[in-house]
């Protein structure tokens, strides 16, 4: 007999809509109540190849159809032998080696596994601002907001958090920023974490929750040099930034780096729940046995998926069309920004743009940017906030199918949305 419980999502889960998706299709997502959103969220950056892309639906039913789940601590599939290959392709010099796991969160903490027992250190150096994750491994190296970390302490030891070269809230322009962070940096590893016992570096070469704060060449190359002289490995979190995002295949191509560690998800397989981490395989060797592995990780159904994404990408010039769309995404909103004062600055790159509202004093402005949200949401378009100050940045990610004319028409929307919320 039912006991006549209605049953409810855990109010501890924000929702910034109430919409009821019926369906979605491409950069549109279709409510029950017949009403049509332009996305300009991909569902947190994930669906770069658009919703329910044919060739990606195509390929989960063929696949649904062989085998869903043939566990990888006890057999091999065939999507996985495939991607392999092709996803070590991508990954930057001699990155050959791979671990499969579900979220972006799963994969973050395999290789700060790794880079602990390749290192035999305990230490991990973050950077101010980055957001890793919300299991206690990967929360603890997160700095991206109080929000997500209060209340949970005690957080994992051994994390020392570095200043990231956030020009805008420095005041600095980009080769000072560098030069001031890295000479920080310098001052941590004499004072607070010597390399001796300093595993790694961990860094978002584009920072997403923090608002869309670029790293920098000079900053970059300098992590390199560092982790060479003192022996840490360098582990870029692509999850957010990675797949075409920022209008290259990975975040940190835009700085000329070399990593040792690449972690990636989100775009990997439109949607389905699947991550990786990549290592030369000198380095992968060193995992103590045992200390990768998980249920569900590499997934038959999400690594079929992964291969149409992939083959989609190739197809459609998912890449240069990200640098393309970004360029002009970018040229509307600084152009708005001109207009109007609330927005204090425009950052990000690609297709990851984060417009920073402000009010008259030019303080940080999360409600402003909340009201945006719903203001645009009413007009058919989708956006999502990040930033540490009440959510005050307005963040454009939109799937890396899009064309001119839906950023046209997104930004057109933003702007009569400007306009109703002043
Ligand atoms: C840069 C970055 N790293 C890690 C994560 C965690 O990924 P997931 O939510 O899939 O666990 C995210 C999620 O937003 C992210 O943006």
């Amino acid at each position: 007999m039912a006991s006549g419980k209605q049953g409810q999502l855990s109010p501890a889960l924000k929702q910034s809509s109430d919409i009821l998706v019926d369906h979605a299709e491409g950069m549109y997502i279709h409510a029950t109540d017949g009403r049509r959103y332009l996305d300009f969220t991909s569902g947190i950056g994930v669906t770069g190849t658009g919703h329910c892309h044919p060739k990606v639906v195509e390929a989960v039913r063929e696949q649904a159809g062989k085998l869903v789940h043939g566990q990888y601590a006890i057999v091999r599939h065939q999507p996985m032998q495939e991607l392999t290959p092709r996803l070590a392709e991508l990954m930057p010099g001699e990155i050959d080696s791979l671990f499969y796991s579900n979220a972006g969160t799963e994969a973050v903490e395999a290789a700060l596994r790794l880079c602990r027992h390749a290192t035999g250190r305990p230490n991990m150096i973050v950077f101010q601002g980055g957001f890793h994750g919300r299991t206690m491994g990967s929360l603890s190296m997160t700095t991206s907001s109080v929000g997500l970390r209060a209340g949970l302490q005690p957080m994992m030891g051994g994390v020392v958090v570095a200043p990231f070269p956030d020009c805008h809230r420095l005041g600095m322009n980009e080769d000072e920023a560098a030069d001031f962070c890295l000479r920080e940096l310098d001052h941590i590893l004499a004072t607070s974490s010597t390399a001796c016992e300093t595993a790694a570096m961990l860094i978002e070469p584009v920072q997403g929750e923090a608002g869309y704060v670029c790293a920098s060449t000079r900053f970059m190359q300098g992590l390199r040099e560092r982790c060479d002289r003192h022996g840490l490995l360098l582990a870029v979190d692509e999850v957010q930034a990675g797949y075409g995002r920022t209008g290259r295949f990975w975040g940190h191509d835009h700085y000329d780096v070399q990593p040792d560690i690449v972690i990636t998800a989100k775009g990997l397989a439109s949607g389905f729940p699947l991550s990786a981490f990549g290592a030369r395989r000198e380095i992968m060797e060193k995992a103590w046995p045992g200390s990768q592995g998980g249920t569900y990780g590499g997934n038959a159904v999400a690594c079929a998926a992964a291969l149409a994404t992939l083959d989609v990408f190739e197809e459609e010039n998912l890449v240069d069309n990200a640098a393309a769309m970004g360029a002009h995404l970018r040229q509307r909103l600084d152009a708005l920004a001109e207009k109007h004062p609330a927005i204090g600055v425009v950052q990000g790159k690609g297709l990851m743009q984060g417009a920073w509202m402000v009010d008259a004093q030019g303080k940080h402005d999360g409600d402003r940017a909340m009201r945006l949200l719903k203001a645009c949401e009413k007009h058919g378009l989708l956006l999502i906030r990040c930033g540490a100050y009440g959510g005050q940045v307005v963040r454009w990610l939109p799937p890396l199918i899009v064309n001119r004319e839906q950023i046209d028409e997104a930004v057109d929307i933003f702007e009569q949305a400007l306009e109703e919320t002043g």
